[in-house]
């Protein structure tokens, strides 16, 4: 089937690591038109905004983008071009799955859990004010509508993807109301899925629990704060950022993204990892219906990382971002 994908190429290494990751998805052979849009830095200077309304057209038109990591501006008046397309686009699940990969250093290398984060509302959505000056107050809105599709979508991935166990992780002691309706939510939707176990964490202690015995966990359900703290936290028990896919999806479209930043220090040297932005762009081609091209390139990836001889610089070697990507089309072949 032939496809169309938005892909947002991002800045500093980027560029880099999206043509690296478009190469390797065509030498699989999905048969993919790809629609170029800046956003960030470069569409500031070009378009005068960071999120042109033309990305916004051709993600809404292809229902799907990958997208590299974009420079934020620093100053004042710039949004977050991550947090402006998730509020554009209403992309209100997040999923962050984490797995150690072969021979890469880390804490737990058997680890494999899934986060699914809400990803548009809770303290993350920074909407706060100046009381009096000295006062500042931020507001958390939780809805039952939010948090119940949140669950619900929890509960189809987990049934989808042959997970057996969510864990909702709450501050509902101290939070009755906000966190108690999350919890709540979860509670209410985990009675539709009596197939798949549901339990609950207070957030700290999940936080302990995951740092000492984090094999306990299969899929945790978190609003949006919690979700990015944890799931940076997850990130650090498999050996960093750089391995890390994630997933915005919504009801009009998906945006799939690396979690690591622009690395502006390391940019144009071609020796970025795009380890990353590939395992998105797996999680993409499954979302495509795609699974035998996203099998196959993930086989690949497994077996260089198995192998070891072909590393980039950030996890112990010396290949440029181009040989690994050679060593990966090898393996496909
Ligand atoms: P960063 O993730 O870009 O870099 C942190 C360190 O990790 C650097 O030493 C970098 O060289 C290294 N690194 C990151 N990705 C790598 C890769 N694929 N291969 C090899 N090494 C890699 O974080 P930093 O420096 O805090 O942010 C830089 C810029 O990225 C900022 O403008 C920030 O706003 C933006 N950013 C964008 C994100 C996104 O678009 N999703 C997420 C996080 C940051």
């Amino acid at each position: 089937m032939k496809h169309t994908i938005t892909l947002i190429p991002g800045d500093g290494i980027g560029p880099e690591v999206a043509s690296t990751v478009v190469r390797i998805i065509e030498a699989a052979g999905v048969d993919v038109t790809w629609e170029t849009h800046y956003a960030g830095a470069q569409a500031l200077e070009k378009f005068g905004t960071t999120l042109p309304p033309e990305l916004l057209e051709s993600i809404t038109r292809n229902k799907v983008a990958l997208k590299s990591p974009i420079t934020t501006p620093i100053g004042k008046g710039f949004t977050s071009v991550n947090v402006g397309l998730r509020k554009a686009l209403d992309l209100y699940a997040n999923v962050r799955p984490i797995r150690a990969l072969p021979n890469v250093p880390c804490r737990y290398p058997e680890l494999n859990l899934v986060i699914v984060r809400e990803n548009t509302e809770s303290l993350y959505a920074g909407l706060e004010h100046v009381v009096v000056p000295g006062v500042v107050e931020s507001l958390k809105i939780i809805t039952e509508k939010a948090s119940t599709r949140i669950a619900r979508y929890a509960f189809d991935y987990s049934r989808r993807e042959g997970r057996k166990r969510i864990t909702c992780g709450h501050k509902a002691n101290i939070m009755k109301l906000s966190d108690g309706l999350f919890l709540d939510c979860f509670r209410k939707v985990a009675a539709d899925y009596p197939d798949i176990e549901a339990d609950d964490k207070i957030i700290d202690n999940a936080c302990m629990q995951l740092v000492m015995r984090p094999e306990q966990f299969d899929v945790m359900l978190l609003e949006n704060l919690y979700g990015d703290i944890v799931s940076d936290l997850c990130a650090g028990l498999i050996g960093g950022l750089g391995l890390v896919p994630g997933a915005n999806i919504g009801e009009l479209g998906a945006v799939f993204e690396a979690v690591h930043g622009s690395a502006p220090d390391i940019a144009g040297q071609g020796i970025a990892n795009p380890t990353a932005l590939l395992l998105s762009g797996i999680l993409m081609l499954r979302y495509l219906d795609e699974r035998e091209a996203a099998n196959k390139i993930e086989n690949a990836l497994f077996l260089v990382f198995q192998e070891g001889k072909v590393r980039t610089r950030d996890i112990g070697g010396t290949a440029k971002t181009a040989e690994f990507a050679d060593a990966i089309i090898q393996k496909m072949k």
